[in-house]
């Protein structure tokens, strides 16, 4: 099993794998035992690349932390709690946790946290891809340690949970489950399934902020609408918010987010704005307090729904750019995106597309000190006349700074 360690030290920058070696070696000196853990082993299995280490070390993880740390100048951010350590260098960092054994006082709830062994912690563990690790130590450095039958669970391609309570104790697993399955094209286990939708009520107890977290894990994949269709064909996602339904309608506008956005990806926002799209002002509040959303993503949901019930105002060809931009310059960029993927009327999209291409962009050159030389008095009149010259160069009434110059003497020779 040397193989999976030399996949890893072929595609990790080399000083990384050093610095696995070195931790090994500091562990060897102080008789402790040193894995790699979790989805980089699921992943090194997979030959998928990743640069996201997570340690377990039979011993004590604060210690070890603390040294890699102070030999490197690396920062570290320790919890002694729940004896873990996070290593920051310059461009990754290594999350290194005590063996632990972990028991649920009720579900929801964090777990109660008791020192283990390795298999204690692989048992703790999600699902069976999830639950392996390889060993750093000299007497079996490479090994797989796989209790759980994760490999073969790989090789059927299965997402399979470690005991029946799984989803009761913590229902975040249910969103993992659906996330895996779709993002490897694996299965859920038909007995995992049948938990899985036995317990699917548990994601009530799940934490707004531990909720909103497994949608920025599913907005970050690569293809967020594969698992959000599946979590709605489940129910899962009406568990959460009876008005929360996934489609081929949505699929679609989230396959049309990422061109648009490109070479960007969608952010969490505009992804949100899609999948709500259809909701009122009442549902967005509620997943907004659901989902503990910060006031800027509420405000986006919020102007979105603003703006689709005023787009047959935007229903016709040959609009005034001026008026276009009057009519959308107060609404935030990301709604009026989510509004032109989510509206099926040719002119609105154009018109939305044309203000967030072009129009948005368009200012004038002169400013109000520029305006207040050329003769105009100090006051309200001063942000008129500097409107009046950003609707002709909307209009393309006026292209150039002199053009605006000539506007603006205009203006004040009328006006005396
Ligand atoms: N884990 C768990 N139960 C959870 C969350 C995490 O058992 N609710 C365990 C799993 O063993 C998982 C590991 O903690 O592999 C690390 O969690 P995380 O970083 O969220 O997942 P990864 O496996 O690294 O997967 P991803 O590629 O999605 O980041």
């Amino acid at each position: 099993m040397v193989g999976l360690l030399d996949g890893l030290r072929a595609e990790l920058p080399p000083d990384m794998f050093a610095l696995l070696e070195e931790a090994a070696d500091i562990c060897h000196a102080k008789g402790w035992k040193l894995y790699i853990v979790g989805g980089r082993v699921r992943d090194l299995i997979l030959r998928r690349p990743g640069l996201d280490i997570d340690l377990v070390i039979e011993g004590n993880a604060l210690d070890l932390a603390k040294e890699l740390a102070e030999r490197h100048s690396a920062g570290l951010t320790a919890h002694q709690r729940f004896k873990t350590a996070s290593i920051q260098f310059n461009n990754y960092s290594l999350d290194v946790v005590t063996a632990r054994s972990e028991s649920y006082t009720s579900p929801g709830a964090l777990p109660e946290v008791v020192p283990g062994s390795l298999e204690d912690d692989l048992k703790r563990r999600d699902f069976s891809i999830n639950a392996m690790a390889v060993s750093l130590n000299r007497s079996d450095f490479g090994t797989l340690i796989d209790p759980s039958g994760g490999r073969l669970d790989m090789e059927k391609g299965l997402i399979r949970i470690l005991h029946p309570q799984s989803f009761s104790d913590d229902a975040t697993r249910i969103f993992r489950a659906i996330r895996y399955e779709q993002r490897f094209g694996f299965n859920i286990e038909p007995k995992t399934l049948a938990c899985l939708i036995e317990h699917k009520k548990y994601l009530a107890t799940i934490t707004p902020e531990r909720l909103r977290y497994e949608f920025e894990c599913i907005f970050r994949e690569a293809f967020p609408e594969k698992a959000l269709k599946r979590a709605g064909d489940l129910s899962v996602l009406s568990q959460v918010n009876d008005s929360f339904t996934f489609g081929c309608r949505e699929s679609n506008w989230f396959k049309q987010a990422r061109d648009i956005c490109q070479p960007e990806t969608p952010s969490f926002s505009l992804y949100l704005a899609l999948t709500c799209s259809s909701f009122n002002q009442t549902e967005i509040q509620k997943l907004a307090a659901r989902l503990s959303l910060t006031a800027g993503d509420f405000q986006i949901l919020h102007e979105g729904n603003l703006l689709n019930s005023r787009l047959g105002l935007l229903d016709c060809a040959g609009l005034r750019a001026s008026a276009l931009y009057r009519l959308l310059s107060n609404y935030d960029q990301v709604a009026i995106t989510a509004c032109m993927i989510t509206n099926s009327k040719p002119a609105v999209k154009k018109n939305l597309g044309y203000y967030l291409k072009t129009l948005q962009y368009i200012k004038p050159e002169l400013d109000g000190h520029e305006v207040k030389l050329l003769g105009v008095p100090h006051g309200p009149r001063v942000g008129e006349v500097l409107q009046i010259v950003h609707d002709a160069k909307l209009d393309g009434l006026v292209k150039t700074r002199q053009d605006e110059t000539s506007l603006v003497r205009n203006l004040i020779s009328k006006n005396s």
